[in-house]
């Protein structure tokens, strides 16, 4: 199986690039912030709880998130591998992924970083805002809210696959194709 992480702050591309890299590799997305706007959308319990956390720009619990993965990865039992998207967000969800992959005799074979500028980030959220319906895109108080915990409970990630010599940052400005060749470059030489 190959099982990438694709890594970075809010608005960093991550929705975006995989969205092609799926196509491209035949992988399972499996993004957290995507499954739990869809329980939102259809007003389940765990929606309602997600939501309110989301809309201050707060993380949702992590047994909530790691349920939601686990039951995501039973469901995709012959998958050729996944690309994790928003998730894992904190060492807690690292540590949750590890094991449930070494369930499945696997690992995580990657993971990218997307390197953007904070200002260049806030200008994307705050235009995505402008019609994605996102609750917590349209207030710039909590897009620096979603910043400021990235920093404090998701960059340790970073550490965590830096350690096990995982983690690649790459470059997340200039066009999305430009980003998609340099991440797909990469993806390429980990796969021989
Ligand atoms: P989530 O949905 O994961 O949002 P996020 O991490 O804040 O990231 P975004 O989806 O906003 O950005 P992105 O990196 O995907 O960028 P995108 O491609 O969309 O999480 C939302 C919330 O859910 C969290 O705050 C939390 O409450 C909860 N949650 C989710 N996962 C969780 C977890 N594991 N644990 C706990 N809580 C969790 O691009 C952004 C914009 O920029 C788009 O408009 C796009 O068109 C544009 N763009 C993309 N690439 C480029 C480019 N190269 N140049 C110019 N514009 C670009
Ligand atoms: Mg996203």
């Amino acid at each position: 199986m190959f099982n990438l992480i694709l890594f970075g702050p809010p608005g960093s591309g991550k929705g975006t690039q995989s969205d092609k890299l799926v196509d491209k590799y035949g992988l399972i997305h499996l993004s957290t912030g995507n499954l739990l706007r869809e329980e939102i959308s259809h007003k389940t319990p765990l929606g309602l709880e997600a939501k309110s956390f989301m809309d201050k720009g707060r993380l949702v619990p992590d047994e909530v998130v790691i349920g939601m993965i686990g039951t995501c990865l039973d469901n995709h039992k012959d998958a050729k591998g996944f690309l994790f998207d928003g998730f894992p967000r904190t060492v807690a969800q690292a540590q949750a992924l590890d094991k449930l992959l070494e369930l499945k005799k696997t690992g995580i074979s990657a993971v990218l970083a997307l390197d953007v500028g904070e200002d260049e980030l806030v200008k994307r959220l705050l235009n995505r805002g402008k019609t994605s319906g996102r609750s917590d895109d349209s207030d710039e108080d909590v897009i620096r809210k979603r910043f400021s915990v990235y920093k404090d409970e998701t960059t340790p990630v970073a550490d965590h696959y830096k350690k096990a010599k995982k983690f690649q940052s790459i470059k997340g400005e200039g066009t999305v194709d430009e980003i998609f060749d340099a991440v797909s470059k990469v993806i390429d030489k980990k796969m021989k």
